[in-house]
């Protein structure tokens, strides 16, 4: 065998090369890390940024967009430019009308363009002013200004075109924490809470201005800092002042701070004989809470509601509709221009009637109300009916409720997906959602928001999300919420160039790791349509056989009604008839096994175990293929990153690569659970190749998770 030596030394090289450039990084930097750029990038961002000019008197906006400029470009190129106040040659120039008024001349097609772009867009530009030759971002407010700043440094990181406009297309692009007062987090897999409630408001903690850098980076523009259930204390004195602390942070990145209001609050502080919305005590309390918080927070965004669903309090308990009680809330809001965002994920209580199938009992109750709603509330709506399962069809509320703003809650922590151990890329489903056809008036889900609300994956862990891809998640629903028609793909590209650099031997193999990921968990816990299938309470791991839970709907035998006849939820005119909930075109579609799309074939059909797939296999033998398809896809993953090893610095690559590792081992602890469980209910023989599950059902069923993370 001859031996290539001059390609062999090459390659050692290049690994030496690439893993001694490769330092340690913990992932607290996020997308924001700033690193070396190549010499002929560096030399394009640095023809670009001279200096850095800001016209007219810096506010605490412009202040932190410069700073940022200073702190991206000394990373990038080792050393940042001075903010000049003159215009020169090559000059970084942030400017809007009012601080440059030449921006503002009369018909110039920059003026023009910068018409459309709102309070919060910003434009980038080659261009000259006063005779010099600048790049030149320009916005109409200094929070366009800022954005535009992160943008530039954005397409500075990834080598991307340093000329472009954007404005957001919704205006709400909020982060809900889950966050409860003693720093645990419902449903959160990343340490504690960051907001560190008994320190504050004295000990303002860096990870919060650090924190409204990222989410600035984002254009994410309001976050709810307590947990939807929430507890009367948030309303008092002492807590009001702790969130204007944070307040005071994140204000200048554009960032409003919204709490989770208890309905039952004022009755709970006794403060109130009732919590009856329309009573005038109780209304009086609300408005005068209200007027107490805008005192400590001018620019209070205003409340999220969960009522009546899962034992909190709400209208209902006074037979009050949900109408009722967001207007009475809103009405205390209107004078200070805040909203009420209420939420939809209604969840009868126990002993109320139990719609006949839960997906259907948040259309019963909020269709009636559409157009009784003030114009300051907002019906918040997860993107499914169930509950952040790794796939749901889109909720049939968007497009259902034209009279009422409608804001789409998506999950970003991952509760059903693995928590933060699992690798499952969202920015997918959060494209596939939006991109679903109402066929109403409305056309794509998109169409149908006023705003989007992300449950938040960011804890007090050094890296934030827990992981280093969960990061990635985070990312995407800020991008996606300024702008929901963006692309999975190209974000995924965006973050990965920006968090583990622009090497091409590594961002796009990591883009197509990142691009299958979720289908993979998807196939390998709840393929074809299945759903909730989770363990009890904590929902993680399989549990498809628990039948004995007080409720019928806490049970995920009710979700997957297998027998031995069949498999599969009937949500047509002969099962529940949630179709109906959908616009005709789309009713009429899935009413039909043979033209529902196969993701959703078991979310709307009963089928039996022999009905004939599109693949030739029956459902039974599909259904398997899935599960295998899930642990081959897991393993791959796992495969790829092993392979990424030489060009990863060593502490991210092996977090990840146990991470990886451990998900191989939830791959398989589902497939084959699940298997062993179906098989036991429909009695059907494993086809030959397929192999048995490594242990008997009753093996699964005696697992447990006693100290999973999350419950709060
Ligand atoms: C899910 C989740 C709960 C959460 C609820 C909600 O049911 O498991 O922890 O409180 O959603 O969205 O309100």
């Amino acid at each position: 065998m001859r031996i290539n030596f001059s390609a062999a030394l090459a390659a050692l090289l290049l690994t030496l090369c690439a893993t001694a450039a490769a330092a340690d990084e913990d992932g607290y930097d996020l997308w924001l890390r700033y690193r070396p750029l190549d010499r002929t990038a560096q030399a394009n961002v640095q023809s670009q940024a001279r200096s850095i000019v800001l016209p007219g008197a810096a506010s605490p906006t412009t202040q932190a967009a410069v700073a940022e400029l200073q702190r991206g470009l000394a990373g990038m190129l080792g050393k940042a430019p001075a903010p000049a106040s003159r215009i020169a040659d090559g000059a970084l120039l942030l400017a809007t009308p009012a601080r440059l008024p030449e921006l503002a001349a009369v018909a110039s097609p920059l003026r023009a363009e910068l018409a459309t772009l709102g309070n919060e867009g910003y434009l980038q530009r080659q261009t000259r002013v006063q005779g010099h030759n600048v790049t030149l971002i320009a916005a109409n407010s200094d929070i366009g200004l800022l954005y535009g700043a992160y943008a530039w440094l954005r397409d500075a990181g990834t080598g991307a075109r340093l000329e472009a406009s954007s404005a957001p297309k919704l205006s709400l692009r909020l982060l809900n924490h889950w966050d409860n007062l003693d720093r645990t987090v419902e449903r959160g897999y990343a340490g504690q809470s960051i907001w560190d409630w008994w320190a504050l408001p004295d000990i303002k903690d860096q990870r919060y201005t650090d924190y409204a850098r990222a989410n600035a980076s984002l254009g994410i523009n309001g976050t709810v800092l307590n947990n939807v259930n929430s507890k009367p204390e948030v309303l008092t004195a002492p807590f009001i002042a702790k969130a204007a602390a944070v307040a005071d942070v994140l204000r200048p990145y554009g960032i409003k701070v919204y709490l989770s209001a208890r309905f039952s609050t004022p009755l709970e502080l006794k403060e109130t004989s009732t919590a009856d919305p329309l009573s005038p005590e109780v209304r009086a309390w609300w408005q005068r809470k209200a007027d107490e918080i805008y005192k400590a927070i001018p620019d209070f965004g205003g409340f999220l509601v969960k009522a009546n669903s899962e034992g909190q309090p709400g209208p209902q308990d006074y037979h009050r509709t949900h109408a009722d009680g967001a207007n009475m809330l809103a009405a205390a809001v209107a004078p200070h221009k805040g909203i009420v965002m209420w939420r939809a994920f209604v969840y009868a209580p126990k002993g109320a009637h139990l719609a006949d199938d839960r997906a259907r009992q948040a259309y019963e109750e909020f269709k009636p109300l559409d157009g009784d709603f003030s114009a300051n509330v907002l019906v918040q709506v997860k993107n499914g009916a169930i509950d952040f399962q790794p796939r749901e069809p889109f909720h049939p509320l968007f497009g259902a409720m034209p009279k009422t703003p409608l804001m789409m809650e998506f999950q970003i922590a991952k509760e059903y997906l693995g928590y933060s151990t699992d690798m499952a890329y969202l920015g997918t489903l959060f494209e596939e959602t939006l991109e679903s056809d109402t066929k109403t008036a409305a056309g794509a889900v998109a169409n149908t928001l006023t705003g989007m609300a992300g449950v938040a994956n960011i804890g007090s862990d050094r890296n934030w999300a827990g992981s280093q891809f969960d990061q990635a998640n985070w990312y995407a629903f800020g991008r996606m919420a300024w702008n929901p028609q963006a692309k999975a793909r190209d974000i995924a590209a965006e973050w990965a160039a920006l968090t583990f650099g622009p090497d091409k031997r590594v961002a796009p193999p990591i883009v197509d790791m990142m691009m299958i990921s979720r289908e993979t968990v998807v196939n390998y816990m709840t393929p074809l349509g299945l759903h909730h299938i989770m363990g009890t309470g904590h929902h993680f791991g399989p549990a498809p056989w628990v039948d004995n839970l007080e409720r019928p709907d806490w049970n995920p035998v009710y979700y997957h009604r297998a027998s031995r006849d069949g498999i599969g939820f009937d949500r047509t005119a002969k099962g529940s008839n949630a179709l109906e909930q959908y616009a005709p075109e789309i009713a009429r579609q899935y009413a039909d096994p043979k033209t529902t799309p196969e993701q959703y074939l078991l979310w709307f059909h009963h089928l039996p175990w022999d009905y004939a797939m599109p693949s030739g296999r029956t459902l039974w033998a599909e259904l398997l293929t899935r599960y295998d398809q899930g642990l081959a896809d897991a393993r791959s993953l796992h495969a790829r990153w092993v392979a990424l090893k030489p060009l990863i610095d060593a502490r991210r690559y092996t977090e990840e690569e146990q991470r990886l590792t451990r998900q191989v081992n939830n791959a398989i602890l589902w497939r084959d659970a699940c298997i062993a469980y179906f098989q036991s209910v429909s009695g059907l023989a494993l086809p030959p190749g397929v192999q048995a599950p490594a242990h008997p059902l009753d093996y699964y069923k005696s697992l447990s998770y006693p100290y999973a993370p999350g419950r709060g």
